[in-house]
């Protein structure tokens, strides 16, 4: 865990994971024995965006506990609005409470927070980087339908681009052997930066398909019959063998239950250009559980909802949408019990998310992450920019905030007089920790750098969203 806090959920390794679903079972089946746990803790509770279930389950949990909540409903009521920093607003809180639970519209605002925290802090969701706390409990209710993950299939639904609850559940499902479908809403695919990490750090390939019954989730009739979708695709043992995905593989309907995760489109992170443009979009009515091939789907989805998931099919069996957002309590509770350490892990606590990992890169000169929903550009003055730097498909930076891609142009050695085109990076690299990356060519001359004797041949810098 960094500083012993949960900023995303690659903080978790797959031990602590299970400790916290198994705690969670046993606190749903006797909670009031876990009255008094957290006697004398407190929580603060920053939700300096919107919430209903996150607030209100963690603040519950606490409750439940036994313990203490100190609230910031809203960043109109935080001296904030005053122009406070984020910073020195957490400096604060960490000096009034043993946890700190923090929403916020910035991503990376999690981490910066833990940087600054002396108690640990939980990412209660950060822009639309993560929201690990929801893939817990997501976690927690798929496990009750399935009793194991390896080998089960969850279809995504929806804007998948924007939406942080599905990015954390990804990168826990990838671990746990699951099969994942993605059916996006129109221009709501998943960034690039999460297809890269699928692709090149879990080494998992995607491959499309095509299947009438997940095409008819797009209600409006406005799907062709030549739209495919993305699947991630895994046999354990030979994980990069299969080059065709066989459709029928799915067996959707036919023996074994799935579940189908809905997600609302987040109006509030869209573009002005995007606000308002219809595209198609996966919606689930009663005409689609009607369909032979839901006929064994759960439903789930993480709410609010707006008009992707119709009310007229809450009654039904395979719903569980609700009772996910009730398994909140539960799952928030077994969570602050561990990392207070009012219980002990039982299981490792070493990361084992079998992800490869990039080098680090602590001072890459000049350059600075392009993502301006990042809090290393809102907060610039708080946050220590560093990367880490993947090499496939192409070299690139990934803010250790936010995981957006920036593309460096340029590199030199930490003793050299000249700077180089970055595709030109020797291929058994030293360590690149100390090496100047940059976006432009001007930064490198700032740095009294100038050009090979040969000359350059370089490429126009450009950032991955
Ligand atoms: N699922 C979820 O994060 O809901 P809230 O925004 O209401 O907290």
């Amino acid at each position: 865990m960094y500083k012993n806090s949960l900023t995303t959920i690659e903080d978790l390794s797959t031990g602590q994971i299970e400790d916290i679903l198994d705690l969670a079972q046993q606190i749903e089946s006797d909670r009031d024995t876990f009255y008094g746990l957290a006697r004398c803790r407190i929580m603060a509770s920053l939700f300096l965006e919107p919430s209903t279930r996150t607030r209100g389950s963690f603040e519950a949990a606490m409750k439940r506990l036994g313990g203490e909540v100190v609230t910031v409903a809203d960043a109109k009521s935080s001296s904030m609005s005053k122009g406070e920093s984020l910073a020195d607003t957490i400096r604060i809180w960490s000096s009034y409470s043993d946890l700190i639970v923090i929403r916020h519209p910035w991503e990376g605002a999690a981490r910066l927070a833990a940087e600054y925290s002396d108690v640990p802090v939980i990412n209660a969701g950060d822009g639309s980087h993560e929201h690990p706390t929801q893939t817990l409990l997501d976690l927690y209710t798929l496990r009750k339908e399935f009793g194991t993950l390896e080998g089960r299939k969850i279809v995504l639904c929806g804007d998948l681009k924007n939406g942080r609850t599905i990015h954390s559940l990804i990168y826990a499902l990838l671990r746990f052997g699951a099969v994942i479908i993605f059916v996006p809403g129109e221009g709501l695919g998943l960034p690039d930066h999460v297809v890269h990490k699928i692709e090149t750090q879990y080494g998992k390939p995607l491959q499309k398909i095509r299947h009438p019954g997940l095409e008819a989730l797009y209600t409006d009739g406005s799907h062709t019959s030549g739209d495919t979708v993305d699947a991630i695709y895994m046999t354990p043992s030979q994980p990069h063998t299969l080059t065709l995905f066989d459709s029928a593989r799915l067996n959707l309907g036919k023996d074994e239950s799935f579940a189908l995760y809905a997600t609302r489109r987040q109006g509030e992170r869209e573009s002005s250009e995007e606000t308002g443009v219809q595209q198609k979009y996966p919606r689930i009515d009663a005409t689609i559980l009607n369909r032979a091939e839901f006929s064994k789907a759960f439903i789930l989805h993480p709410l609010p909802r707006v008009d992707e998931l119709s009310t007229t099919i809450d009654s039904d069996p395979r719903s569980k949408y609700f009772e996910q957002a009730k398994n909140g309590v539960p799952v928030r509770m077994a969570l602050m019990a561990l990392m207070l350490g009012l219980k002990p892990w039982q299981r490792g606590t070493d990361q084992d998310t079998t992800a490869v990992t990039g080098q680090p890169v602590s001072s890459p000169q000049k350059v600075q992450c392009m993502n301006p929903g990042c809090v290393a550009q809102q907060e610039p003055e708080s946050t220590k920019q560093s990367f880490m730097l993947f090499s496939k498909p192409t070299i690139r930076l990934a803010c250790s905030y936010c995981e957006r891609e920036t593309m460096p142009a340029y590199y030199a050695y930490p003793t050299g007089e000249v700077y180089y085109p970055v595709d030109t990076l020797p291929r058994r690299r030293p360590d690149l920790s100390r090496f100047y990356f940059f976006t432009e060519e001007p930064s490198a001359r700032t740095k009294g750098l100038r050009v090979p004797k040969r000359g350059l041949v370089g490429r126009a810098p450009q950032e991955r969203s």
